[in-house]
């Protein structure tokens, strides 16, 4: 066994448990912060009360509120254009993002965009990320794990680019998480969080054949997920399972589950974002279903041993073929897309999704993609 070298930091600190919520105001004034820009989605919070919680909780504290509303899922950069003119306007000296990952995602780039000539230029690596404005959350859906990272994900909705940054100045200074607000969740939005949780998981996993303690957390972050979303198939309001669910979805993409994973793959996710850069009403979560059985399908013959290993001791399967048939038997029984057509996309869009994916630079860590090998994987995705 190889132990490969790394640094590791999470700095981001977690306040977690039912009736948290109200904690945000005091927080956020302890902190030093007056003025903040409140972001949000498009009104489910409105709905469940935790907007309601929210504004008692920062009006309790004098807290001056300059709120922004719409961001989408799958957010596009208008919407955080808008708002980066709208906190320069107004001076905040701070973000709160109350929703999942798209308004997290989207409070990083108006963080770091609040300082820069042009965000975009970020996203393709044009220019540093050193400065960004605080940013606070309370998460409603989990999944993306935004709340404890540093990474945002965002789309250029003219050039149909789906695209990352990262920085440490990105981190959030806090995230509340108060699982049972997630009881209002669609099942398929609780399907396409665990899906996504998993596919973090499995980015780094099949990385590191030798990284044993980190191989031991994923494998059991994976069944934990798989385990507790089967409990709310039976129960959406069990709390216990929601709060382990939401729980090991922020552990598989805040750093740790990576630990000396030579940065992870990463390349189903690219082909995932080329997915839905064409098709923005796909849910990152369930597109990653469709791809995540193709891809490793298509990769087990990189590394044998790793893939075997995910079988026995995630799927309980003896082979990689049987692994792959009950992850995907499990995706059906969750009710979620298990093929590219479930998604409403066509065989003949494969070749612009594979160009698409391809576009930011070559795929992949454990195997370098070609175009035609991005391609490969999307037409296992086709059910025969
Ligand atoms: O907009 P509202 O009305 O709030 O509705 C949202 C949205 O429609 C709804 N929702 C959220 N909380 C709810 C709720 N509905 C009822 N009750 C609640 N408690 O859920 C819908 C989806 O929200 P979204 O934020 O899009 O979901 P998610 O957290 O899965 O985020 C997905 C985005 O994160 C990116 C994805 O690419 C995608 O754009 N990712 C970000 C990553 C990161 N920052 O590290 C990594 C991931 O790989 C991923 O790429
Ligand atoms: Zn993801």
């Amino acid at each position: 066994m190889v132990m490969e070298n790394f640094s590791f930091q999470n700095p981001v600190k977690i306040i977690f448990g039912k009736n948290t919520i109200s904690r945000i105001g005091p927080k956020i004034k302890a902190a030093g912060f007056n003025k903040i820009l409140l972001l949000c989605g498009g009104g489910s919070i409105k709905k469940n009360g935790v907007y309601d919680q929210v504004s008692k909780s920062l009006n309790s504290q004098g807290i001056e509120t300059v709120e922004v509303w719409g961001v989408r899922p799958n957010p596009i950069l208008s919407k955080v254009r808008e708002a980066i003119q709208v906190a320069r306007e107004k001076n905040v000296q701070a973000i709160l993002a109350v929703g999942g990952g798209s308004v997290i995602d989207s409070a990083k780039s108006i963080a770091a965009g609040f300082y820069l000539d042009d965000v975009w230029a970020a996203f393709e690596d044009k220019l540093d990320i050193v400065r960004a404005l605080p940013l606070f959350t309370v998460l409603t859906v989990s999944g993306a794990a935004s709340e404890m990272n540093q990474w945002a994900v965002l789309t250029n909705e003219v050039e149909k680019k789906k695209w990352s940054i990262g920085a440490e100045v990105l981190f959030p200074v806090l995230t509340i998480i108060d699982p049972s607000v997630q009881m209002s969740l669609p099942w398929l939005q609780t399907v396409a969080g665990a899906m996504d949780a998993i596919a973090h998981l499995l980015e780094n996993y099949f990385m590191g054949a030798d990284q044993e303690t980190t191989l031991a957390i994923d494998e059991a972050l994976m069944r934990t997920i798989i385990r507790m979303t089967d409990a709310l198939q039976k129960n959406p309001k069990d709390y216990d399972s929601r709060a382990n669910l939401v729980w090991a979805a922020g552990l598989a993409h805040a750093g740790l589950s990576s630990v000396a994973m030579k940065g992870g793959d990463w390349s189903a996710h690219g082909i995932e974002h080329g997915v839905s850069a064409l098709h923005p009403e796909v849910a990152h979560g369930a597109g990653l279903g469709v791809i995540f059985p193709a891809w490793i399908l298509y990769q087990q013959k990189v590394n044998p041993p790793i893939f075997k290993r995910w079988a026995k001791n995630v799927m309980a399967a003896a082979t990689v073929a049987q692994a792959v048939n009950k992850f995907r038997a499990l995706l059906k029984k969750w009710q979620a897309p298990v093929w590219l057509p479930d998604l409403g996309i066509k065989k003949t869009e494969i070749k612009a999704i594979a160009q698409n994916a391809n576009g930011r630079g070559t795929l992949g860590n454990l195997k370098k993609l070609s175009l035609k090998d991005i391609q490969d994987i999307l037409k296992l995705t086709l059910k025969k």
